[in-house]
């Protein structure tokens, strides 16, 4: 969910709403604002889009005031209804409040609110603050004082942010788990889940920590415990200018943000490789003694991380010899996985928020491992509770189905797997040599694939009402492979899997049935030439059974051509490199195919960005 508070001189409603527009990716099912004005308290919430909210505002608009807050919702207890939507109040409608994450002990509170005459109308967990704060505010007449009270009750992972009739200029946020950061400007101040929401009027920024309250007011910010102990903060500057998080002209982010990549690439490997061609990342913490002694590397993500992760292990393994399982953060800690102080644990999150991914790097610092987070959030949660950080410098990812954070991460990881060779010294010495140089060329190869993708668009809107499309790849091609398939479930909602093309022969073989599209990912001939000839055979397996072949492979390879009913050409690359290449066309495939679907490209059905909740 996205969170917007604000107090100052301009008016609440249109700082909350902008704040909210840029937040819109973290949720979407419901929208909502409360204002202070007049010694009193308005509010406004709608099912659906923020454009739902906009016109019930139109319709009947709210007074205006300079004190206000507003919500982006992404459901989890209660549906996306206009009832649960936030922001919630009491009875009285004296507070309001807007809420992240999930409050576990909500029934017991809401039985206890219940037999003490309280009359709740939603069925959220968020509502029960909302009585809780109304009952606190009137014995203790202090807005932080009475959050910090509630926030000492409640049991998991919350963001909360409200304010009260009877303190006009003031708004309170408290945060365990979920992300809260502060912007402070001059004469007003800012609470919001992330800094975009606010970088149009300030870059000067507060990172809260666990378990904080804090009281904004026009002259300042307090931050305290939930004890009421004053907190230390770190203030910093926000680098991200607000154009960066604009269309640009694009009609999607999506579009922008796929064009972005070889940007996005090169600006990641700035300043990390030297003149000799040594990589130098000297912002990894961790000593270089640790990464030598480490005997077990385990990376854990989710979603389009996790492929990042699959990847990875593949390099390595390859590059260090140093045994890598990559795990779902949110089957991670469930399993009671071996972990000591010689594992080195990967946790890699675009947003630096994703709860699994974090609740799974807890686990493992608590298991006396190190963890080294690969991260695009600058002071999220997960580097800031990792040992280590290496940043990926993708700049602001909006749409919600991730691009160039994906191919940030994969350049990440190759760093590391480099860098992890490079400090323990492996007979691949030269190997690893050449590919730092072969890094250099890569966000020009990307800038390559992306000005020749106008025949994959033209495919996929040929392929738009197709139930099925099946992706198979090898060695790396495989996560690519799995990616693609994700890209398409995301966006153009179709049934869509990703095999290991190995495995074809195994069982998903019997899914091939008369032009069902195939997309292949195919392993370079030069220097995977084993693994080469068998997709091929693999391509005329399926092929005679019907499939419609749409081939990636790279420039050169001419022994696919007989068996390719598409053939997509992608440049020569290191064998470890190709899916910075492959997956690009299935990013432009997919978002082509959900256009011609007719889905909304940046905020796809049922999905969040950064899901804060386990
Ligand atoms: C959500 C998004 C995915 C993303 C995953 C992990 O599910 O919809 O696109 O890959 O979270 O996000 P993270 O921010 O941890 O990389």
């Amino acid at each position: 969910c996205g969170i917007v508070g604000y107090v100052g001189a301009q008016s609440a409603l249109d700082v909350v709403i902008a704040g909210l527009k840029r937040l819109e990716y973290r949720g979407y099912d419901s929208a909502g604002v409360a204002v202070l004005a007049d010694g009193g308290l308005a509010a406004a919430k709608k099912a659906g889009k923020l454009l739902n909210l906009e016109k019930e505002l139109t319709d009947r608009p709210l007074p205006s005031g300079s004190t206000g807050i507003g919500h982006t919702r992404w459901a989890t207890h209660g549906g996306p209804t206009d009832a649960n939507a936030h922001p919630h109040l009491d009875n009285a409608g004296r507070v309001a409040v807007v809420h992240n994450g999930i409050i576990e002990n909500f029934a017991a509170l809401r039985a206890e609110l219940a037999e003490r005459g309280h009359d709740l109308a939603s069925e959220t967990d968020t509502e029960v603050v909302a009585h809780l704060l109304a009952e606190e505010f009137s014995s203790c007449g202090e807005l932080a004082e009475a959050m910090r009270l509630v926030c000492r009750r409640l049991d998991g992972a919350f963001t909360l942010v409200a304010v009260h009739a009877d303190e006009p200029d003031v708004v309170v946020g408290a945060r365990r788990n979920s992300p809260l950061v502060v912007g402070v400007g001059d004469g007003e101040a800012f609470l919001a889940s992330d800094v975009a929401a606010f970088i149009a009027h300030t870059r000067s920024a507060i990172e809260l920590g666990q378990d904080q309250v804090v009281e904004l007011r026009r002259d300042g910010v307090t931050v305290t415990d939930f004890d009421g102990a004053p907190a230390e903060v770190r203030s910093y500057h926000v680098d991200w200018d607000a154009s960066a998080a604009e269309k640009d002209g694009y009609d999607y982010f999506m579009l922008k943000e796929i064009a972005e990549q070889p940007k996005a690439v090169a600006d990641t490997l700035l300043g990390r490789i030297d003149a000799e061609g040594s990589l130098t990342l000297d912002e990894v913490r961790i000593p270089a003694a640790v990464l030598r002694e480490a005997h077990k590397v385990v990376i854990v993500a989710c979603g389009t991380a996790f492929h990042a992760g699959l990847i990875a292990k593949y390099a390595i393994e390859h590059w260090t010899r140093i045994p890598c399982e990559v795990e779902l953060a949110s089957e991670f800690r469930y399993r009671d996985p071996i972990l000591d102080q010689r594992t080195l644990v990967v946790a890699i999150s675009q947003s630096g928020e994703t709860m699994d991914t974090l609740m799974a790097l807890r686990h493992a610092r608590e298991q006396g491992a190190k963890v080294l987070a690969i991260c695009n959030t600058n002071g999220s949660t997960i580097p800031r509770e990792s040992d280590a950080v290496l940043y990926t410098h993708a700049g602001p990812e909006v749409a919600v189905a991730s691009t160039k954070a994906f191919l940030t991460q994969l350049v990440a990881c190759y760093l590391v797997a480099l860098y992890l060779g490079q400090v323990r010294g492996t007979k691949w010495g030269d190997e690893i040599r050449a590919v730092i140089r072969d890094l250099s060329q890569i966000a020009t190869q990307v800038d390559q694939v992306l000005e020749t993708m106008e025949p994959v668009r033209a495919l996929a809107r040929s392929l738009a009402r197709k139930n099925t499309v099946l992706f198979l790849g090898r060695h790396v091609g495989y996560p690519v492979a799995l990616e693609g398939a994700l890209k398409l479930k995301e966006l153009a909602y179709m049934h869509a899997e990703g095999f290991a093309a190995g495995e074809l022969k195994h069982g998903p073989i019997a899914l091939i049935e008369n032009d069902v599209p195939v997309v292949i990912v195919v392993p370079s001939p030069r220097s995977r030439s084993v693994l080469h000839d068998k997709i091929v055979s693999n391509i005329q397996e399926i092929r005679a059974r019907g499939a419609r072949t749409i081939v990636i492979a790279e420039e050169g390879d001419e022994a696919v051509e007989a068996y390719a009913d598409h053939l997509i050409r992608i440049p020569q690359t290191p064998a470890l490199l190709q899916p910075m290449v492959a997956t690009v066309p299935l990013q432009v495939f997919a978002c082509e195919l959900a256009t011609a679907r007719g889905n909304e490209v940046d905020q796809p059905r049922n999905l969040a960005k950064s899901v804060t909740v386990e």
